[in-house]
């Protein structure tokens, strides 16, 4: 958990670098939701917060290398229920917008989860509406109902609070109180705490912008015009080729974010990139009552959600197999240094280095990898054959490794 002080720690050492450093200080809503984000009590049995599976020291993802090095999905407070995908960073996820059907562009964006279904549609903020499921789910917090949640905040020791941000009667409304504790939950995400910008990438973007220049247009014949801003060369290569000959840039976009902070490497859009299934995952094996289709079940990511909604199904097969364009932001952030990490919706890569690998060759021949998980929909025009050497690879893990959070201190 990162305490206040640190925090101030690097916006000291960030001088006017970060933009959350303006209001570093929580107000009372985001420390509530700080409170509630880190409270093991509200799970049936007790025992799991939602940090439980998003650890800040990890990424706001999960902690665990046994987990990570195998099917990467974790298990709910009930520890022999799973659900199905692996936790994606819980940081720099709040600022995705409603989800929405771009017409111009023809194009599904915004929304959390891997697959958009907490649409924002109900809070008017897809982290707030997502908030309101894992309290509730079976294979996660495992709450028999709304008001269970509510009792248990109402009974903390932090009731008070919540009292004082959402007033005196709040408890006396199991909808309201619950959508408020969703609400906290959401502020606490958007927070300076759990968006810091205080990697070495941000600020390397900070000196770009005092220089006059923008990332945007850095490619292989210009970045030494970058050099001595605060990335090494090796580094700088990697950046180079992220946004050029890698066209990682495309979706991981390196515009500022919305409200004008540094970039979050997502354009909250969705893409199958054709990424196999993970065979390990957990849930073939969960009973019928869970998963009806066994080993036979197939993530259709964004499509499967456009199926249950009538206004988007048409949109449906066009989207199958599409998941999330998530954060890059502290993809190599670990507890331990020797931390397995698991990337991707369902886990299957399990460094760095094999996922960029992935992208650069997964259409060579013979075929490296097993087929994707999904047949439709893969998209071929921006990856699987970009004919970087083994050393370019290298150079975009080296850049990605720059996104950690935290890195200021040294
Ligand atoms: C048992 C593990 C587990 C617990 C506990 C858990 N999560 Fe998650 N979280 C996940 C998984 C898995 C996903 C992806 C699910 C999906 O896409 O279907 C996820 C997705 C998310 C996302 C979406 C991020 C994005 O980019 O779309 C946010 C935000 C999040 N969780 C926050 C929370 C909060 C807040 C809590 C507590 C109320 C919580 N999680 C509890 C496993 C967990
Ligand atoms: C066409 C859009 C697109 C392009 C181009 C793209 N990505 Fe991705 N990236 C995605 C999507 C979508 C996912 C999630 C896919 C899934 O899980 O099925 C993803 C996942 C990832 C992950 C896993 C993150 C996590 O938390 O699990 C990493 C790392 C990553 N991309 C890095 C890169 C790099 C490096 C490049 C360039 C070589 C790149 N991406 C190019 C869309 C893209």
């Amino acid at each position: 958990m990162i305490g206040k002080r640190p925090l101030l720690v690097f916006c000291a050492l960030l001088l006017s670098a970060a933009a959350g450093c303006a209001t570093a200080r929580p107000n009372q809503t985001e420390r509530l939701g700080k409170l509630l984000f880190f409270d093991t009590r509200l799970s049936t049995p007790p025992g799991q917060s939602c940090a439980a599976c998003h650890m800040p020291e990890a990424g706001w993802t999960g902690p665990d290398s046994k987990i990570n090095a195998a099917g990467a999905v974790y298990p709910g407070a009930v520890h022999t229920r799973f659900g199905n995908r692996k936790p994606p960073s819980a940081a720099y996820a709040a600022a995705s917008p409603v989800l929405h059907y771009d017409k111009e562009e023809k194009l599904f964006v915004g929304g959390n989860f891997w697959d958009g279904r907490a649409t924002g549609e109900i809070l008017g903020n897809p982290a707030a509406d997502q908030s309101m499921g894992p309290f509730l789910n079976p294979v996660e917090q495992n709450n028999s109902d709304e008001k269970a949640v509510v009792d248990k905040v109402c009974t903390s020791e932090y009731a008070t609070l919540f009292r004082d941000v959402y007033g005196k009667r709040i408890c006396g409304d199991v909808t309201k109180a619950y959508r408020a504790i969703a609400l906290a939950i959401a502020a606490f995400e958007a927070s300076s705490e759990v968006n810091p910008f205080s990697s070495k990438f941000d600020v390397f973007y900070e000196n770009t912008r005092k220089a006059g220049l923008d990332v945007e247009d850095i490619d292989e014949r210009n970045r030494k015009d970058f050099g001595g801003l605060g990335l090494d060369d090796g580094e700088l290569e990697g950046l180079a080729l992220f946004n050029t000959r890698g066209k990682c840039s495309a979706c991981h976009v390196l515009e500022p974010g919305p409200g004008g902070t540094p970039p979050l490497f997502t354009d909250f859009t969705y893409d199958n990139l054709g990424f196999p299934r993970n065979g390990r995952n957990p849930w073939y094996g969960m009973p019928a009552g869970f998963n009806p289709e066994g080993a036979q079940w197939v993530d259709k990511g964004l499509g499967g959600f456009l199926a249950t909604r009538k206004d988007w199904e048409g949109h449906a097969d066009a989207n199958m197999g599409k998941h999330k364009v998530p954060t890059l932001r502290n993809v190599d952030r670990k507890s331990s240094p020797d931390l397995v990490k698991a990337y991707g919706h369902n886990g299957y890569f399990k460094s760095l280095k094999e996922i960029v690998r992935f992208y650069n060759r997964r259409d060579g021949k013979p075929a490296a990898w097993p087929p994707p998980e999904v047949e439709k929909n893969v998209n071929t025009a921006e990856l699987g054959d970009l004919r970087l050497t083994d050393r370019e690879e290298d150079a975009i893990v080296a850049f990605l490794k720059t996104l950690t959070d935290g890195t200021m201190r040294r």
